[in-house]
């Protein structure tokens, strides 16, 4: 290329800039504090992960928190007069949300077309498609059931894998739902490989004669679509029904659920990205995951929420640190799906972590883990799947290696599921 034409581009991209621009100049700090004070940080920074101390490099519990200009200014000497210890790591975050952009296209220029669809990160009308394809193609065993609209109006999708059209009700139900929180892009393709080997691969007849599945592989469709075209961190819904929407839109759909909700006092204001909503199920999408266990309450056994990222299974309770009745069960099946899955992990993979979401984490409200659990499904859990050192930024070339992992763990849940609740 001559060089007028790169002064060219260099030029045009100043010029008009792209959508990642909004992240010019952010930073990412690995932070390490106490769990109060990790909190703190949850309830007015975006926490893009945390780490608890048991594996963390300084001994103490690490957040990986993203601070605009403005935010470093006022945080720093707050981690300063806190003594919290902190390194820079990334220090240029629009940089790198280019670096992954072009990471996915070459990747997609390097395959054929027809790889399989949990192999890249598709759209929203994409999954849909796939989702109706295969329906039409196995109506013995899968219904795809149109369970609501986005509140802009996009069709959320959820698919009920049975081999008894849902009519037997001695069967253990299974949950699963994916990409509540947009940007966590490698959770829709888990949850398309997990409808695939029930489903196509029939791996093991056992698992769907002797239970059935609900599967929501795209909760959050707007939010979804957002981080594609418009800003690759986006984390909540797109809805504006809440006073101070027009500023802030959007609901984490993962604080919003009716469990302890509005006890957090910063989980109110709508410009925090944990914002719980105005109500309890204000959201259409948090609606689908209700209705859908409620509907199949007596059978539920097992929930799982997928998220991004940090290779854990966290139980309730989330809100105060405390174990449900059945807190042996929920480690045990937790530690079953863990190990499956470290057994296949990558050489040098973090190997999982399983526990209380507040004691591994810090505390959190209206998530539907411990809603689920609250109203009566045995085994809920949050899993948050390996980010490696990408975050959720995660290359669509470990995609096979995450899918298929994940797989081995829901698996070995779904045996747990079987040994303990089937007939
Ligand atoms: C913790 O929260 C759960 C769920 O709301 C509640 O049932 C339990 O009593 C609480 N435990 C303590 C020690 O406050
Ligand atoms: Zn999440």
């Amino acid at each position: 290329m001559s060089r007028l034409v790169v002064c060219l581009l260099l030029l045009a991209s100043v010029v008009y800039g792209d959508r990642h621009d909004k992240y010019e100049g952010h930073q990412l700090y690995r932070v390490a504090g106490s769990s109060e004070e990790i909190t703190n940080l949850d309830n007015n920074l975006d926490i893009l992960s945390a780490n608890p101390a048991s594996r963390s490099t300084s001994g103490k519990f690490e957040a990986l928190v993203r601070l605009s200009p403005e935010e470093k200014a006022e945080w720093i000497p707050y981690f300063e007069r806190n003594g919290m210890t902190y390194t820079k790591v990334v220090d240029n975050l629009a940089t790198i949300l280019r670096d992954e952009e072009n990471k996915i296209e070459q990747a997609r220029r390097r395959r054929d077309s027809d790889v399989p669809i949990w192999e890249d990160f598709r759209r929203h009308e994409e999954i849909n498609e796939h989702l109706d394809a295969l329906a039409a193609e196995y109506p013995d065993t899968v219904t795809v059931i149109n369970a609501a609209l986005s509140y802009e109006g996009r069709q959320i999708k959820l698919v009920r894998i049975s081999t008894s059209r849902f009519e037997d009700l001695r069967k253990p139900v299974i949950v699963i739902d994916a990409a509540v929180h947009a940007r966590e892009w490698i959770t829709p393709p888990v949850a398309l490989y997990i409808i695939n080997q029930l489903v196509v691969d029939i791996v093991d007849s056992d698992l769907t004669e002797r239970l059935d599945w609900i599967i929501i592989p795209l909760v959050n469709p707007d939010g979804y679509e957002y981080s594609i075209d418009e800003d690759r961190m986006w984390r909540k819904t797109r809805s504006l029904n809440h006073p101070g929407s027009f500023e802030c839109p959007g609901v984490d759909g993962n604080r919003n659920f009716d469990h302890e909700w509005g006890t957090n006092e910063n989980a109110g204001n709508p410009c925090t990205i944990v914002y719980e909503g105005p109500t309890p199920f204000s959201e259409s999408e948090t609606r689908v995951i209700r209705d859908a266990v409620q509907q199949q309450i007596n059978r539920a056994a097992m929930y799982i929420s997928l998220h991004s990222f940090g290779s854990m299974f966290l139980y309730a309770w989330g809100n105060n640190g405390s174990l449900p009745i059945n807190g042996l069960s929920l480690h045990l099946a937790g530690v079953r799906m863990a190990q499956a899955i470290d057994n296949v992990a990558l050489e040098g993979a973090d190997t999982y972590i399983v526990g209380n979401a507040a004691q591994v984490l810090y505390f959190t409200t209206g998530t539907s883990r411990d809603w689920t659990r609250a109203v009566g499904v045995p085994l809920t859990y949050t899993l948050e799947l390996p980010g490696y050192e990408y975050g959720f930024l995660v290359p669509s070339d470990y995609l096979p290696q995450i899918v298929t992992e994940t797989w081995s763990g829901i698996r070995e849940g779904a045996k747990y599921v079987i040994d303990v609740y089937g007939v």
